[in-house]
């Protein structure tokens, strides 16, 4: 199986780092032009543009909070006037504000639900726009477009301490698979990912030092993940090797959505 993706055009969220800089890397290395979407940290995201473009590829960095309306609306026009079309949104942007429900403040729920879950509705909303008006380019990809939704674990499994987030992150299956039955129909692709444990800033604190044994006590492959076991799936879901791949969810945890505690117990 070959991979290429030359003369597309890809917008990955939240890609000044972690998951979604190493996504944009991967989508710029199969041959796709990229824009690399920020919301305070411009400084990266400009470098690795910087980079892609020293090795030859075609990228940009454009800054936008994904949770508002007109900010993203820019976004997409900025990207339209760079490169002309849009055929892949990996839809990734996400944070996490930790707490227990009894003291979590509206506050921190309604910015967590703001970028997790609604700046993906609006991201998916001005995709759509555009892959209707494009439709399917023929030569380039046997899609009208595809997005990419960056789920997690926590679409599935309860946490603790982060219902915010894991609220948000439930939220973003049903977005995803309602929106691939609503707009299968126009040859375009929507599909979600959800990954575990990848070693990246927002999980620092559980996958360094003695965390980390307590960490891998959940994972039954024994490894915590690396961006680019997310980057290469990305790759894979925007590629027409996946045509026939619609409204599913990748799990990418190594396991930890198998419920680990129960071998030999229950
Ligand atoms: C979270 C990480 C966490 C992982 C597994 C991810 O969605 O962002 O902080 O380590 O799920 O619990």
């Amino acid at each position: 199986m070959q991979i290429s993706l030359k003369q597309q055009v890809a917008l990955v969220t939240g890609a000044s780092s972690g998951i979604g800089a190493g996504c944009a890397k991967a989508l710029a290395d199969a041959g796709a032009a990229v824009v690399l979407n920020y919301n305070s940290e411009a400084e990266p995201a400009e470098e690795l543009a910087r980079q892609i473009i020293a090795e030859g590829g075609r990228a940009i960095a454009i800054g936008a909070d994904v949770s508002k309306e007109q900010e993203v609306e820019r976004l997409f026009a900025h990207t339209i006037e760079a490169f002309g079309s849009l055929d892949i949104l990996v839809a990734n942007s996400g944070m996490q504000k930790d707490a227990p429900a009894v003291d979590m403040s509206l506050a921190d729920w309604n910015q967590v639900i703001g970028v997790n879950l609604t700046g993906q509705f609006l991201c998916a909303r001005a995709a759509l726009r555009i892959f209707n008006r494009q439709g399917v380019r023929e030569g380039v990809s046997r899609a009208a477009g595809k997005i990419i939704h960056m789920s997690s674990v926590h679409q599935r499994i309860p946490w603790a301490g982060h219902v915010n987030y894991a609220a948000s992150k439930g939220g973003v299956d049903m977005l995803m698979q309602t929106l691939a039955q609503e707009v299968s129909h126009q040859r375009i692709r929507i599909n979600g990912i959800a990954p575990g444990a990848i070693r990246t800033a927002i999980n620092r604190a559980a996958t360094e030092g003695a965390a980390e044994q307590d960490l891998l006590k959940l994972i039954p492959y024994g490894r915590v993940g690396d961006v680019e076991d997310v980057a290469n799936a990305v790759v894979f879901l925007a590629s027409d090797a996946s045509d026939y791949i619609v409204g599913t969810t990748l799990f990418i945890d190594g396991g930890m959505s198998l419920y680990p505690e129960f071998r030999g117990n229950g």
